[in-house]
């Protein structure tokens, strides 16, 4: 079972540096500084999750959801690129919508570049549907990001 390996939780100060090491590893410089992870931790309305291994607690990926009345989004979401196709995306997004919801989130957004194949299977595989396409969204290099809903159900 995937929670006997590893476990879902918040994001603790000690632990900024190694989440902003593996976002930069994974989207470069448009991945979230330890400056944005600090923001966001401290700011009160993200939730900042990370996925642990509960063998030695190191890092395998983080989530970076803001919440406002019945609306969330998904800022930030990103796996290890050793880590993944082995459930950790879904462990990961699975706890955060379970606490979003339980807060009164009745819609989940993201928005993500359109040649992102991987990303985009992953969310329709989550039920997430096509919603919205926001031209050019993306900078370095210029890309449309396509906005995706899904409905949080009771
Ligand atoms: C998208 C991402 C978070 C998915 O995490 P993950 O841990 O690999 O996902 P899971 O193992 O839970 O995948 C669940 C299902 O989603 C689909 N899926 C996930 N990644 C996929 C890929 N690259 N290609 C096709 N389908 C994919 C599959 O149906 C998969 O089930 P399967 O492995 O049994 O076929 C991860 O690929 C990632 O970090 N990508 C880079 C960062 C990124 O693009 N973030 C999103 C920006 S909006």
């Amino acid at each position: 079972m995937i929670e006997d390996e590893y476990k879902v939780r918040l994001i603790f100060d000690e632990e900024l540096d190694a989440a902003a090491e593996l976002s930069a590893a994974v989207f470069g410089d448009q991945g979230y500084s330890r400056r944005d992870f600090f923001e966001a931790v401290k700011g009160g309305n993200a939730l900042v999750l990370g996925i642990f291994s509960r063998e030695d607690m190191s890092i395998k990926g983080y989530g970076v959801f803001y919440h406002s009345a019945d609306q969330a989004e998904i800022n930030s979401l990103a796996i290890a690129a050793d880590q993944r196709r082995k459930g950790l995306g879904t462990f990961l997004l699975k706890k955060a919508a379970g606490i979003l919801k339980e807060g009164g989130a009745k819609k989940l957004f993201l928005e993500v570049r359109r040649s992102n194949e991987g990303a985009i299977k992953f969310y329709e595989r989550h039920r997430f549907l096509m919603s919205d396409v926001r031209r050019n969204f993306y900078d370095s290099p210029k890309e449309d990001a396509l906005v995706m809903v899904k409905v949080l159900k009771l």
